[in-house]
């Protein structure tokens, strides 16, 4: 097996920092909000794989079922010679594709890419040790910000599953799938993973499982800025809620405080206070027509090639390719 390299482009000090501007500038805002990759680390990370064996979120099974099915389609239309995966997390689904890739005899090398260090460590090693034909470079680095350190030197597909493209707003959207489109040569591709617009009686339980995992995974995000900034949230006085946006087309998960309280950010030297129910926004997780995203994926300077949909219609994999 070769040993996976890891490439830091976004180092603790400077997501701390990160996390401070947003802090200051999220909490002091009216309504307070966040965005969601602070969920991640290395609990947050872990929470989010429970959530995804939960029997109320279908995305990541539905997903797994279309990957399952049509990967070595996929790995056909796009033939990479390397496959980079923006916010892999786990790479577990990403195996389906990589075993049609090299299978093909095209893949050469695979570039997981995420904001959590503990997720892409454990991915990269897993992976290189299942496919020691190919070379694995983990990359951490903020996809939301420049893409331009992503490799080159080969035909690529860039893959976004998950329906994480939904979490960034819709100015944020516009901005990375552009990103992408200037990073990609004509004719390479994009896979990309979205969740659709379906009855919100299936979608919010998605969100607010009965178990409460979602709702620790929500409110992790508290426990991070307690250890990051040195905040005192009290986790016990906050509770979580999930509703669906019809107007938007998104589900929002926020925090509500149960009470009125406040909370001192010692590295910011800040107090926050909160009224009883006043609400943070910590997610949106956006869901799409296939006619929305390909007039999305068209803006950027994609052309979708192919759609493939479940029988319940509730899940999309796009291969779009740039123009
Ligand atoms: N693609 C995987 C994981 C989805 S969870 C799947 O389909 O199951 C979302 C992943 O994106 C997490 O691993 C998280 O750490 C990562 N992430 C969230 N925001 C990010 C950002 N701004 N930059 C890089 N990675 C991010
Ligand atoms: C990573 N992302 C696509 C998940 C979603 O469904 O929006 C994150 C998540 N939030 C709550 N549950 C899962």
């Amino acid at each position: 097996m070769k040993t996976p390299t890891l490439e830091v482009y976004l180092t603790p000090a400077e997501s701390v920092d990160a996390l401070r501007a947003e802090a200051r500038e999220g909490l002091t805002a009216t309504p307070k909000w966040l965005s969601p990759k602070w969920f991640y680390d290395a609990r947050g990370s872990e929470l989010f794989e429970e959530i995804t064996a939960l029997p109320e979120y279908y995305p990541t099974r539905t997903e797994r079922g279309l990957l399952t099915q049509y990967a070595d389609e996929i790995a056909a239309l796009t033939e990479p010679e390397i496959l980079i995966e923006l916010g892999s997390g786990s790479s577990e689904k990403t195996r389906l594709l990589l075993d049609a890739m090299t299978a093909r005899g095209t893949l050469r090398t695979y570039v997981p890419q995420d904001v959590s260090v503990t997720a892409l460590e454990g991915a990269a090693q897993q992976v290189g040790a299942e496919f020691p034909g190919i070379d694995v470079l983990g990359v951490v680095s903020d996809f939301t910000g420049s893409l331009h350190h992503l490799p080159g030197g080969g035909r690529r597909a860039v893959a976004f599953l998950g329906g994480t493209l939904g979490n960034l707003v819709p100015a944020e959207r516009a901005e990375f799938l552009s990103g992408i489109a200037a990073v990609l040569a004509p004719g390479e591709n994009l896979i990309l993973g979205v969740g659709l617009v379906i009855d919100p009686a299936v979608l919010v339980p998605a969100y607010d499982d009965a178990a409460g995992v979602t709702a620790q995974f929500n409110l992790n995000v508290l426990a991070v800025l307690n250890k990051q900034l040195g905040a005192n949230f009290p986790l016990e006085d906050f509770r979580h809620v999930a509703l669906w946006d019809a107007e938007n087309q998104w589900i929002e998960m926020r925090l509500e405080a149960l009470r009125e309280l406040s909370v001192h950010i010692d590295d910011l030297d800040l107090e926050i206070t909160f009224a009883a129910g006043e609400q943070l926004r910590t997610e949106i997780s956006a869901k799409f027509t296939e006619d929305g995203i390909a007039a999305e994926l068209a803006s950027a300077g994609f052309g979708v090639r192919k759609v493939w949909t479940d029988q319940d219609q509730r899940f999309a994999l796009l291969c779009a390719q740039r123009a």
